[in-house]
């Protein structure tokens, strides 16, 4: 290989599944493009040169380009991952991005996953319940820092979605809460303010919508981008469910 060769920035061709929902005219199809890859090169960086270059319509999210925010979570090449912590020298020369299936396509590579989310979120009552008639003035024990360090790990999910779009079940099962909610509830399980009963987890969760739909398939840990431990997670429910 020459210096010159050498020198040469790779050649990307990005395909693209397109589909406008909104307009009746909107068929789904694969669109390529093709751009130099810079050094440093991600996903984002990438997809705005397309969207200057070549195709001001292409929808997309990005928020917090960090790893933060959970909103760039897409198919690359066939896996769910988040598009902003995706560099391009990784990946081959030509890559293949699609949106997250399950949730509701709101264009190109934008779904819209709050929906979702919230609607588990509320269906799972993901916030602390604290019972008055056990601690009638609210006050919060100190907390053993082992426990509080366990919770907080937990706590580091950021919504993306990518573990419900790598999961036969989410996909098979319109209502079944995925490793997202298993996760949320085993926090809220662990966290001590929390005074429900193992009875009301059970009422629940204790279901195949819940923690008995989960086949153990494994796609949700592989591919959550914040290595979150789901499968001790839900190992740890379903022990308790049987018990309940
Ligand atoms: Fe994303 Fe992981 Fe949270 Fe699933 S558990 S939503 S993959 S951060
Ligand atoms: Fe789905 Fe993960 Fe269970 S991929 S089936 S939630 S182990
Ligand atoms: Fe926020 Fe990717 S843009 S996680």
């Amino acid at each position: 290989m020459t210096d010159e060769t050498r020198s040469k920035p790779r050649r990307l061709t990005i395909n693209i599944l397109r589909h406008n929902p909104s307009d009746p005219g909107s068929e789904p199809h694969m669109a390529s493009y093709q751009i130099d890859e810079t050094p440093g090169m991600t996903l984002y960086i990438a997809l705005n040169r397309i969207r200057d270059e070549f195709e001001p319509s292409l929808q997309y999210d990005f928020v917090c380009r960090a790893g933060i925010c959970g909103s760039c979570g897409m198919l690359i090449n066939g896996r769910p991952n988040l598009a902003c912590r995706t560099l391009t020298e990784k990946l081959d020369a030509e890559i293949t991005l699609a949106p997250l299936p399950v949730f509701k396509l709101i264009g190109d590579l934008s779904v819209d996953t709050g929906e979702w989310m919230r609607a588990m979120s509320e269906r799972l009552e993901t916030w602390v319940h604290q019972n008055e008639a056990v601690n009638p003035d609210r006050l919060e024990e100190p907390m053993d820092p082992d426990l509080a360090e366990e919770i907080y790990e937990l706590d580091r999910c950021i919504e993306c979605g990518c573990c419900v779009a790598a999961c036969g079940t989410a996909r098979m099962r319109e209502k079944f809460v995925g490793a997202v909610g298993l996760n949320k509830l085993a926090r809220f399980r662990l966290d001590p303010r929390d005074q429900r009963t193992d009875e009301d987890f059970y009422e629940l969760i204790g279901d195949d919508d819940g923690v008995f739909g989960c086949m153990s398939l494994l796609g949700c840990q592989d591919v959550c981008p914040k290595d979150l431990p789901l499968q001790t997670q839900i190992a740890f429910l379903r022990r308790k469910m049987v018990k309940a």
